[in-house]
């Protein structure tokens, strides 16, 4: 039976190039980048190589470019540094209900500790109105939070635009940009973005490695203490391997981002039409127009999604219900429900998210099974 991958948003395999850097770093250059001898020096190289390879990616100067454990970390540390700025009663934050977890559940937390958390409404198609957006902004947000990319349906969000607004409102704006890396040319420094979370293992980097960005002469809070690395914004030693493995799928995913949109959207475009015309009473969920290439969400009235993942897992085809990071949970996706998806549609949606391995072949042998799967999964 073939093993068929279509979940490239939870994660990816490790490209090659990554896997090349990891080893050539955790066999020979071993050392501790703080260390002042050879073993030190040559870490160090392999650490400033790798920033430069992800600071080219993202369009920015390598020294403004942190490594942290993830975007979960980088998420946290932007937060709750914002809140740690001595509040004032009605201080709040701004963000949006579609959020990934990272956010969404670091917001909860410090609205326990009393700032305050608005959570704009996004439309039908997954996207938020700037005129919402800009009118929610006053002297009384510490930060507000919009992702770039949403991880359940690809929807892009007009993250330079929300920007340029929180700019002339004084208001610091952070991005999660984790399903935007690799995926959209971002080009960060010209744009008025003052923080943005990255993950290395959404574009074939390894796991346990994300950056945080912080635009020249922004200053945040450490969420650790405990050492001088990373020009002190984030103590502990690095994880030279992880990093290095980073930078080298960064630099692949630059070399081929265009070439790979192209393929990767046309594949989606088929996967798409197959199954409209194989399973007629699908619907494809969010912006079909702003959305990233590879990314498709389906619901199939009437097949509970959990379902169709395990009855598709037995064909050996690999894809997600609701949000991945959250699989396993049988709760609709809150996603879906902010768009004012009605339950019975949010519950019956399958994302498939497609990445440098899918080939046109996998698509096709899905295609030949799906359909039999929602029928089956409908009947039972
Ligand atoms: C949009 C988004 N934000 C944050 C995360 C968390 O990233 P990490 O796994 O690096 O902590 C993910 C991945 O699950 C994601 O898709």
């Amino acid at each position: 039976m073939p093993r068929i991958y279509l979940d490239h948003n939870a994660t990816t395999p490790v490209r090659p190039e990554a896997v090349e850097a990891m080893q050539r770093v955790l066999t020979l250059h071993f050392g501790n980048p703080s260390s002042a001898h050879w073993a030190g020096s040559e870490a160090r190289d392999e650490l400033e190589s790798a920033r430069g390879q992800v600071s080219s990616l993202l369009g920015v100067a390598p020294d403004t470019v942190v490594f942290t454990s993830g975007a979960t970390e980088s998420n946290n540390t932007v937060l709750r540094s914002a809140a740690a700025r001595f509040p004032r009663h009605g201080d709040r934050i701004v963000t949006c209900a579609t959020e990934h977890p990272a956010v969404l559940d670091a917001a909860d937390d410090l609205r326990e500790r009393g700032i305050g958390v608005q959570l704009l409404p996004v439309d039908r198609d997954g996207r938020l109105d700037p005129a919402r957006f800009s009118d929610a902004l006053d002297d009384s947000v510490l930060l507000a939070s919009i992702m770039w990319v949403n991880n359940e349906t690809g929807v892009i969000q007009p993250v330079p635009k929300l920007a340029a607004i929180a700019a002339e409102r004084g208001v610091p704006f952070h991005s999660d940009a984790v399903q935007a890396l690799g995926k959209l040319p971002l080009a960060l420094a010209a744009l008025p973005l003052d923080f943005a979370s990255f993950s290395a293992h959404k574009l074939g980097g390894p796991k346990g490695v994300g950056v945080l960005y912080a635009r020249e002469g922004q200053r945040f809070q450490p969420l650790v203490r405990g050492g001088p690395q990373e020009r002190r914004r984030r103590p502990g030693t690095e994880n030279v391997p992880g990093i290095v493995g980073f930078g080298a799928a960064c630099a692949a995913a630059e070399a081929d981002l265009d070439e790979r949109s192209g393929r990767l959207g046309a594949l989606r475009d088929r996967l798409w039409q197959a199954i409209e015309s194989k399973v007629p009473d699908a619907w494809q969920n969010g912006s079909v127009e702003h959305r990233v290439p590879h990314t498709l969400n389906v619901s199939f009235p009437g097949a509970d999604s959990e379902a169709l993942v395990e009855a598709l897992d037995l064909e050996g085809i690999a894809v997600a219900s609701g949000a991945a990071c959250a699989s396993g949970s049988t709760e609709p996706s809150h996603v879906l429900l902010a768009m004012g998806i009605p339950p019975e549609r949010s519950t019956c949606a399958i994302r498939m998210s497609l990445g440098v391995t899918t080939r046109g072949d996998e698509i096709d042998h899905f295609m030949s099974v799906l359909p039999g799967v929602v029928e089956r999964v409908r009947g039972a």
